[in-house]
Parts: structure tokens; sequence; C-alpha cells
């Protein structure tokens, strides 16, 4: 009969512990959106980093003959890339101009170009996006994600050669 005693004595025990815990103040509160916010930042970090070097092997196929592998361009022919002026606020022409090309007066860095770029119309909405992701991040100044979605949107709006003559 010694054993239930035993156990009786434990459990007294493990009440009398279960008194000292910790106040429930000091214990840490997971912030569920806070943990699911890092978990998307991390996704879109993976994310642009494989845009990006897609980006760049597509790029060195399909641009870098006129905007040179360093995106500085070529003289009064070809604009370049490199700080480019013009890329921030042209997202949807650019995206438009990269599938249908591109053609009238431009003004890149103080420089007016008036040639005209052949559309490079097999490229898929995912490579462009690709291509923007790199050209935006390595010849802009920041690292940008531009995904295929909002390819997608400025695809919708766009019928045909970007034309500066028309503007
Ligand atoms: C055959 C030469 C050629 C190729 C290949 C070419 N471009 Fe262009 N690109 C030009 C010319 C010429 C212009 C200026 C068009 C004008 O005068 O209206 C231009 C303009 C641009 C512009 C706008 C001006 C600027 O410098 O910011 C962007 C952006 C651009 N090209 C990106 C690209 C990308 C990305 C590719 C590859 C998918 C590409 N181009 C392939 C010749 C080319």
């Amino acid at each position: 009969m010694k054993r239930p005693l035993g156990i009786l004595c434990l459990a007294a025990l493990l009440a009398a512990c279960g008194s000292n815990q910790k106040p429930v103040d000091d214990v840490q509160v997971a912030d569920p959106a806070g943990a699911e916010n890092a978990a998307n930042a991390e996704r879109n970090k993976n994310r642009q980093r494989q845009y990006f070097v897609q980006g760049k092997n597509l790029y060195a196929t399909y641009c870098q003959n006129c905007h040179q592998p360093d995106g500085s361009g070529l003289g009064a022919l070809y604009p370049p890339l490199k700080d480019s002026d013009y890329l921030p606020n042209h997202q949807a022409e650019v995206a438009c101009g990269i599938k249908h090309g591109m053609m009238g007066p431009l003004m890149v860095n103080g420089t007016e170009y008036n040639q005209v770029m052949v559309g490079q119309t097999n490229l898929t909405n995912l490579e462009i996006a690709e291509i923007m992701t790199y050209v935006y991040t390595e010849f802009g100044d920041q690292e940008v994600l531009i995904d295929v979605k909002t390819v997608d949107k400025y695809m919708a709006d766009c019928t045909g050669m970007v034309n500066f003559n028309k503007e």
C-alpha cells in the first residue's frame, strides 16, 4: 500500500509548484500578423533574386547588343539604361516597349533620342517581368521586384508599339 501514497505526494508537490508559475504578463505572446509579414518579405526577397538571375540572362540575349552589358547605351543611337531618368515613372511604357517596340523622340538624361527599338513579341510576360526586375535593380538605384502580375496589368493596356510622336 506504499505506492498510491507516493503518487498522492507527487501530485501534491506538483500542485505546490504550480502556484510558483510566472505571472502571465511575462510570457511573450507571438504576433501572428508580424510573423506572416516576415514570411511574405522573405518570400518576396527570394522571388526577387530568382527574377533577377533569370532577367540577367535574358538581358544578355535580348538587350545588351544595343544597350550594352553595363547599360551605358551607345552614342546617339541607343539610350542608356544605367541611371536612366526615363525608367522610374514609365514602367508601363517600358513593359509595352519591350514587347511591341518604341519609336519617336524621347529624352533620357537630357539627351534626345529618336530611333526605333524593335519589339520582341516572342517574350512572355514572365520573361518581361524578369528582364525589368533586372534592369530596374541593376541600373536603377534600388532592389525592386516587378512581378508577372504587374506586367499582366501593363499588357492589358498595351496594344502596339509605344509611339512618342503621338504624345
Ligand atoms: C536593336 C537595338 C535595341 C535592342 C535589342 C533593345 N533596345 Fe531598348 N531601345 C533602343 C532604342 C533605339 C531606343 C530609343 C527608342 C526611341 O528613340 O524612341 C530604346 C529605348 C529603350 C528604353 C527607354 C529609354 C531608356 O533608355 O530608358 C528602355 C527602357 C529600353 N530600350 C529597354 C530595353 C530592353 C529591356 C531591351 C531588351 C529586352 C531592349 N531595350 C532592347 C534600342 C534597342
